[in-house]
């Protein structure tokens, strides 16, 4: 067998990996990708879930080292809402497009039942806005203001006891959607050897429950010795400060008690430095590809599911998008004629009911009309006999009045002749 040439190697996976004799350019590819995304500059979006009064904005001001000025929240909110800010940082010449999201009213109303869905429902925004924006026909992708929540500080409090119903249905409902990093926020209210077992016995409770929190990645053999080490120690616990205190010759930020004084940023004293490592030095960038890979693409496939997308077609066979969209379109287009037949056919019933009751009516009236009809003519019947009577009566009274008169008539011509002759006789006897 002859030995592969010089320069060649072997045939791999069909593609031939080959050496190159001199320097061609391309090992700048890397600096190039720096460069271009240091003009670009990077986004970043915190989300800050706990509840009112636990430390959220103080933690955010120590991590990020400025004053974000956050407004302090009531106690009376009706509900729980969510407050975005967006700020432009620099840090040397790379500029950051901060955006923090903090709760409003979390865990404040006496029915906490809702109190992690408006959580939910703002996540689903920003995925959908950002997969609104991928399915546009002229995207700007790359002017996009990317508003995916890339990290969420959960905030625990520092109880001792167990973790809240609350804080566990809120991380359950969350953790496939983001990348959730439980912290014991005011973690100076707590002894050293009750932290600890407060710490066992939140992990425990978040496994036996299946909660899925952010792992450090382990697979970068750059990073994957701090990273497995930092695993162990989750959830940090963390103390926040914005005031500063002279330690030696330094200034601090710390917190002052009549006992002493805890320092955010002594290890010995809580874990701030190491949330501040991990959450911004060391995994920053994989908190965003995370969001995008595996938490963005879930959300991206039930979402095009959900609109009848498929990648494999009933008989398993490989569909193309144009292929789903006509299927789609189709199974739209029979539905939308079935829909229309129904509404005919019922608009067919609807009429012949309508036209059946009508008649119903009609004949109603009818029957009336008949009946009215019938009582009328009887009515007329009744008139017209009593009329015929009433004139045979006149006609007899008539007759009888006629006769009357006769008979006066006559009377009075035979009257003169009998008076004529009373005269006559009276004038014989003498008493004229
Ligand atoms: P809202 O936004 O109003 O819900 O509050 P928040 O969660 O942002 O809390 P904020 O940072 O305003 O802090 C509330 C109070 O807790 C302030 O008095 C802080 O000084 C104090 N505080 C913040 N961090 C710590 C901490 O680590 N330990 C202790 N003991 N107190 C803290
Ligand atoms: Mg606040």
């Amino acid at each position: 067998m002859a030995a592969p040439r010089a320069g060649r190697q072997p045939q791999n996976d069909g593609y031939r990996s080959l050496s190159l004799s001199g320097h061609v350019g391309f090992d700048s590819l890397p600096d190039q990708l720096v460069n271009k995304s240091i003009k670009q500059g990077f986004c970043f979006n915190i989300l800050c879930i706990g509840e009112t009064g636990t430390g959220k904005s103080t933690l955010i001001d120590s991590l990020f080292n400025t004053s974000f000025d956050d407004p302090v929240s009531t106690h009376f909110q009706p509900n729980v809402r969510l407050r975005a800010q967006t700020y432009e940082l620099q840090e040397s010449n790379v500029r950051l497009k901060l955006t923090v999201v903090n709760t409003v009213g979390f865990g404040d109303q006496i029915n906490k039942e809702d109190s992690y869905q408006p959580i939910v429902d703002y996540i689903d925004a920003q995925f959908e806005a950002y997969l609104q924006e991928e399915l546009k026909i002229k995207r700007s992708l790359f002017s996009y203001h990317d508003t995916r929540i890339h990290a969420c500080l959960y905030f625990i409090s520092p109880t001792g006891h167990s973790l809240k119903t609350l804080d566990l249905l809120t991380m359950k409902s969350l953790d496939s959607k983001v990348n959730i990093i439980p912290i014991i926020s005011k973690a100076d209210s707590i002894s050293k050897t009750e932290l600890q077992m407060f710490k066992n016995k939140l992990m425990s409770e978040l496994v036996s429950n299946d909660v899925q929190i952010y792992q450090f990645p382990t697979d970068d053999e750059t990073v994957s010795q701090v990273n497995t080490i930092m695993n162990g120690h989750l959830p940090f616990a963390v103390v926040g400060s914005t005031e500063e205190v002279k330690i030696g010759n330094k200034m601090v930020k710390a917190r002052q008690y009549p006992w002493g004084i805890v320092q955010v940023e002594n290890e010995n004293h809580c874990d701030f430095v190491k949330l501040r490592e991990m959450l911004i030095c060391t995994n920053m960038e994989d908190l965003r590809e995370q969001t995008h890979a595996r938490h963005y693409e879930l959300y991206r496939r039930c979402r095009l599911e959900e609109m009848g997308f498929r990648d494999i077609g009933p008989e398993n066979k490989p569909v193309s998008l144009q292929e789903a969209y006509e299927a789609k379109r189709h199974e739209f287009y029979l539905e939308l004629q079935r829909k229309e037949e129904e509404m005919r056919q019922h608009f067919v019933q609807r009429v012949k009911e309508k036209e059946t009751i009508l008649k119903e009516a009609e004949q109603q009236i009818q029957t009336k009309f008949d009946h009215l009809m019938l009582m009328h003519q009887e009515e007329k019947l009744k008139l017209e006999k009593k009329k015929r009577a009433l004139e045979d009566d006149m006609a007899m009274f008539n007759k009888k009045k006629a006769n009357a008169e006769l008979l006066q008539t006559q009377a009075f011509v035979s009257t003169p002749v009998v008076s004529l002759k009373r005269d006559k006789d009276r004038k014989n006897s003498g008493f004229m």
